[in-house]
């Protein structure tokens, strides 16, 4: 049996908690498989007097979590708290700095300070296991970094917040606005009371950079990361999509081309039959496509307590097997910036809707726009008519650059028979 893996705990939350449960009930077994007996030295956590239902006599209690980091005889910390910046930036600094290895869920900490943290974990030959930072119980992190170490990844995507999906797909099925889903989501504790990061696709964004830095050996860069989150999706355009046989889904997409490395998290239209479209409610799903095995798809809950606790404690029998992998795979110094490309450039298929006035004319000024940026259309949809009344007009495009189909809204928007702002959602077609 190896020395015990001793653990200083950073945060008893949801997951904090679940983490010290999951080490005391399952002691045996983790001895028996990892070789080697985790155990809770000091817990912090903000409130000392909070009821949590843990019996925390044996453990040193700090109510500074950064001189928990440094004075503790701990091995590891693991960071729980959350956030970018603060507490949690100085507990991960200061464990490193002293020699510690850190474990964390925070995906904001990573994808803003992931190269710094692992520049001092590699000067201090430390690790950083961050497998519950994305997609929860979905062991993605060891499947990139080591299933598929073989494999150069060309593109990844994926759907990374539960919280989103589970929106989507409750519009879908139940015919009801974002709005009402989301106070929906809300009450059943899928959502958080404050929930723009899920919604405005940062936190996938956050997940997306790390996957990308992993997959293609960047420096993590959430800065390059475009994001749009789900909040302008209607219930009208995910029953359009149903109808020309898409789905809407929050995809993080990372591609690697010549031109540069492209990262983009956006609501997009997938066809109905791909796997990917079929992942619903809170589940999250990453697909890869690796030039040896060819397409992998992982699905499975990507946050809640169990599923959490439990990729933390996988990056705790790594550090108990005596297993420390560089952050993104290679060590620092070869981790390459991230080049990113113009999203401009790109060229891609959209839907449009426009909300029109229903009169004589209307479609040949729509045309006239189409045919000065030189977007071709696949499908054009006018369900209902009301001659005078506000009638919605679905358009599909062939490839076209992303620049001209811009170009083309801005245009539409100035024209008054178009009573809304334009909805585009780029069309994915994702054939792994
Ligand atoms: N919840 C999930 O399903 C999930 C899934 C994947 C990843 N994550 C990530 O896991 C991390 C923790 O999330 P969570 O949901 O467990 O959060 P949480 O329930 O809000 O718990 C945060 C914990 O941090 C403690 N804390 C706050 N400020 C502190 C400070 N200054 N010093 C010491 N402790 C402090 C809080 O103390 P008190 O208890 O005293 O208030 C609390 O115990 C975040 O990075 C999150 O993004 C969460």
């Amino acid at each position: 049996m190896n020395n015990p893996i001793k653990v200083a705990l950073c945060g008893l939350g949801t997951v904090g908690s679940a983490v010290f449960r999951l080490i005391n009930d399952k002691s045996e077994l983790f001895k028996r498989r990892f070789g080697a007996e985790i155990k809770i030295v000091a817990v912090s956590a903000r409130d000392k007097c909070k009821e949590r239902d843990l019996c925390l006599n044996d453990v040193a209690w700090f109510d500074d979590a950064i001189e928990m980091a440094e004075v503790s005889d701990a091995n590891v910390v693991v960071e729980l708290v959350g956030g970018s910046e603060g507490v949690a930036l100085e507990v991960c600094q200061t464990a490193l700095s002293t020699g510690k290895d850190i474990v964390t869920a925070n995906k904001a900490l990573l994808a803003v300070h992931g190269f710094d943290l692992a520049k001092l974990a590699d000067e201090g030959s430390r690790s950083i296991g961050y497998e519950a930072a994305v997609a929860g119980g979905i062991p993605v992190i060891k499947a990139l970094r080591e299933g598929l170490v073989c494999n150069e990844v060309q593109r990844l995507y994926g759907i990374l917040n539960g919280t989103s999906n589970f929106i989507l797909t409750e519009m879908r099925n139940k015919g009801l606005d974002f709005e009402t889903v989301l106070k929906d989501a809300q009450m059943l504790g899928y959502a958080e009371a404050d929930p723009e990061f899920d919604i405005n696709g940062v936190d996938a964004g956050h997940k997306l950079a790390l996957l990308t830095a992993l997959a293609f050996e960047t420096k993590p860069d959430f800065s390059s990361v475009s994001v749009e989150g789900i909040s302008n999706i209607s219930e009208l355009d995910i029953r359009f999509a149903d109808e020309l046989g898409y789905r809407i889904k929050l995809l993080g997409i990372a591609r690697r081309g010549p031109e540069g490395t492209q990262q983009s998290v956006r609501p997009c239209m997938i066809p109905k039959e791909l796997p990917m479209a079929n992942v619903d409610g809170v589940f999250n799903a990453i697909a890869f496509q690796g030039d040896d095995t060819g397409p992998v798809l992982l699905e499975g809950r990507g946050a809640g307590a169990g599923p959490t606790a439990s990729a933390v404690i996988a990056d705790l029998s790594d550090l108990a097997r005596g297993l420390r992998l560089p952050t993104f795979g290679v060590p620092i110094k070869k981790l390459k910036l991230g080049n990113p490309a113009l999203e401009d450039t790109a060229v891609g298929r959209f839907y449009v809707r426009l909300m029109v006035l229903d009169r004589p004319g209307v479609f040949a000024e729509v045309a006239a726009i189409l045919r000065e940026q030189d977007v071709s259309m696949e499908a054009i949809l006018q369900r209902t008519r009301a001659p005078g009344a506000p009638v919605p007009v679905v358009m599909t495009t062939h490839e076209v650059n992303q620049l001209a189909i811009k170009k083309a809204i801005d245009q539409f928007s100035s024209l008054d028979t178009v009573l809304e702002e334009p909805r585009i959602i780029k069309i994915e077609n994702l054939g792994l």
